[in-house]
């Protein structure tokens, strides 16, 4: 009788192991476009480490249901390809492991050169117009949307141009925010946001990664 527990407690390790090795063996292919551990070196492509779980699986389901517009891109050594065309290979299982995964990892925001003046300005603009759901700066992975802060400076500047032009769409709330915004402001947004945080890594506790939550 006793051997039936000891059965299923060897089931239950063997399947928790296959689901890790799964999901460190997509994260590699992952983190070849978004950087070791999902920080990015090339500052089209956005980080994703330290997002939270339920925001990287609702984004992930936004490309594969072709609600969010996927960017081509061709990494050093692979092919051209996309977010859509990433995502439609995966299963639901793996979406919600991969999503595990990276909010698990530390975002290391990006340390780059921006303009102090504007910057300041932006800062301004996101506290009355942003800060509500985007806050702390945009640094906090249990808002419903993106880490903003830190990110590289061309993602964000088509991010904001996609977003612009209403080629992609955010949630009515938000748009009723941005839609009005001038050129110029939207240059604030963006070295506000590259100048937030320089260098200091975001790190999750366990509530933020729980699927449960
Ligand atoms: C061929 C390169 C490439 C690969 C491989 C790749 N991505 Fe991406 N990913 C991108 C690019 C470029 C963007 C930004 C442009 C866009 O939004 O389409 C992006 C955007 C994202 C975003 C949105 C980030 C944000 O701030 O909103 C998430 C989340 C994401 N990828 C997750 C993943 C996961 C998980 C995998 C592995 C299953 C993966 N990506 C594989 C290139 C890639
Ligand atoms: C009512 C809440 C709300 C307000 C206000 C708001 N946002 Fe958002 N924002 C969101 C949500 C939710 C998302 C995620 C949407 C998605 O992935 O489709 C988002 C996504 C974004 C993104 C894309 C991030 C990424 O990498 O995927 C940018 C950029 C952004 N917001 C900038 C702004 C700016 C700038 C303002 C102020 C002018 C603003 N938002 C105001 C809720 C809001």
């Amino acid at each position: 009788m006793k051997k039936i527990p000891i059965l299923t407690l060897a089931a239950t390790v063997l399947f928790t192991a296959c689901s890790i090795a799964s999901a460190s063996d997509l994260s590699k292919k992952c983190d070849k476009c978004h950087g070791k551990n999902g920080n990015s070196t090339d500052s089209k492509v956005a980080s994703i480490a330290g997002f939270s779980t339920s925001v990287l699986h609702d984004i992930l389901h936004e490309f594969k249901d072709g609600d969010r517009a996927a960017v081509k891109y061709k990494p050093k050594d692979g092919k051209k390809t996309d977010m859509k065309e990433i995502t439609d290979k995966l299963s639901d299982k793996q979406i919600n492991e991969i999503a595990l995964h990276y909010c698990n990892q530390s975002f290391i925001p990006r340390k780059q050169p921006f303009d102090e003046k504007l910057a300041k300005k932006g800062k301004k603009l996101h506290k009355r117009k942003c800060e509500k759901c985007h806050s702390d700066g945009g640094t906090k992975a249990d808002d419903d949307a993106a880490i903003l802060a830190g990110q590289g400076r061309k993602y964000l500047e088509e991010q904001f141009h996609l977003i612009h032009t209403h080629d992609r769409i955010v949630p009515k709330k938000m748009w009723h925010k941005f839609k009005h915004l001038k050129d110029k402001q939207i240059k604030e947004l963006t070295e506000y946001y590259i100048s937030e945080q320089n260098g200091k890594p975001i790190v999750n506790d366990a509530d933020t990664c729980n699927p449960d939550n």
